[in-house]
């Protein structure tokens, strides 16, 4: 995967790792953007307290980067509940899972990342444990194997995955709470930039703001990320402030256009109109031409590219849009 959408902790070290965790909001009231999942989750957080319950198990879906996380560790809090994270991919075994379980305490937020990459045998552990707070263990091989059921204690599971369509149907319907995240608007991303700069210590006009987080793609986690390498340039610069025109110089020096695409964006683009005609292409043979693997581009790129109505998804594969065709300067054919 190229680096420019990986978590910072992935590429930038534990210094920005934990700068990225100062910028994220530990309360509902902090969160910017997402009104309708804010406004529906702070009813049945203050709910579940009044009824001095867990809350219900949440399900959060959508592109990298919305603050799925985020959201999860703002349930916990909000529940005055310690958190523990896992995901799917990093949990092997039937045992592991059941380690987890057993040792959760009450109330407890387990948060499972890309939960649609559990394997079924674990799925089906999930089912007992999230419906009956119950473990179904089995004892023994053959004729005599026998199941011997544990209480576990009642615990608020919070699943996060890009790929709402990769979970089972039965995983999905014992979630009791359903949230798709959406790309943020300008209007959020900008007030995003803002509260990150004040946190940061970093002056910054109202263009400025705007620059960066008209290039953001839509997600805080490039808005923050930009923010920081502009930055660089404004104080290597030495100017005290980031204004538009810093922004936008700085932006562009790290090729990232008006509409927030970056280096691969445009390479995905420019394959399918300058290798397949403008398309219709397969998802396979595209990624092949880019060099990235499929899940990749229809994980974290096409969503982005969709959304601005740049890729067109079509039976017979994928096609470059007039307006894509435009910006990328290949004008109409
Ligand atoms: N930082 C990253 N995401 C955020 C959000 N949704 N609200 C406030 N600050 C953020």
């Amino acid at each position: 995967m190229s680096e420019e959408y990986l978590l910072d902790s992935e590429i930038e070290g534990p210094a920005e790792e934990a700068l990225e965790k100062t910028l994220r909001p530990r309360q509902l009231s902090e969160y910017i953007g997402q009104d309708t999942v804010k406004s529906n989750l702070s009813v049945f957080l203050e709910a579940a307290r009044q009824r001095q319950e867990p809350l219900d198990h949440v399900l959060l879906y959508g592109p990298p980067g919305l603050g799925k996380t985020t959201l999860a560790h703002v349930i916990a809090r909000e529940m005055d509940a310690p958190i523990r994270m896992t995901s799917g991919p990093s949990v092997e075994k039937p045992g592991d899972l059941a380690a987890i379980l057993t040792n959760l305490q009450a109330g407890e937020v387990l948060f499972v990342d890309e939960i649609h990459r559990l394997g079924k045998v674990l799925e089906e552990i999930l089912y007992p444990a999230m419906e009956d707070f119950a473990l179904d263990l089995v004892i023994g091989s053959g004729p005599a194997a026998r199941t011997v059921r544990l209480d576990l204690p009642r615990f608020t599971l919070v699943g996060a995955t890009t790929r709402f369509g990769l979970l089972s149907p039965p995983l999905r319907d014992r979630f009791g709470i359903v949230h798709h995240l959406d790309y943020y608007n300008q209007e959020s991303l900008t007030t995003i930039a803002r509260r990150s700069s004040s946190i940061l210590g970093i002056e910054m006009d109202a263009d400025g703001a705007g620059e960066i987080a008209g290039r953001s793609r839509g997600t805080p986690r490039v808005c923050n990320r930009l923010l920081k390498r502009v930055r660089d340039f404004a104080q290597v610069a030495g100017e005290p402030m980031i204004t538009g025109d810093g922004a936008r110089s700085a932006l562009t020096r790290l090729e990232v256009d008006r509409f927030g695409l970056a280096q691969t964006d445009r390479r995905i683009l420019l394959a399918i109109l300058e290798k397949f005609d403008g398309g219709p292409v397969g998802l396979n043979t595209l990624a092949a031409a880019v060099g990235e693997d499929r899940g990749t581009l229809e994980e974290i790129y096409e969503p982005y590219l969709l959304q601005i109505g740049f890729l067109d998804r079509t039976p017979k594969g994928r096609r470059v849009t007039r307006r894509a065709r435009e910006h990328l300067g290949y004008g109409i054919v």
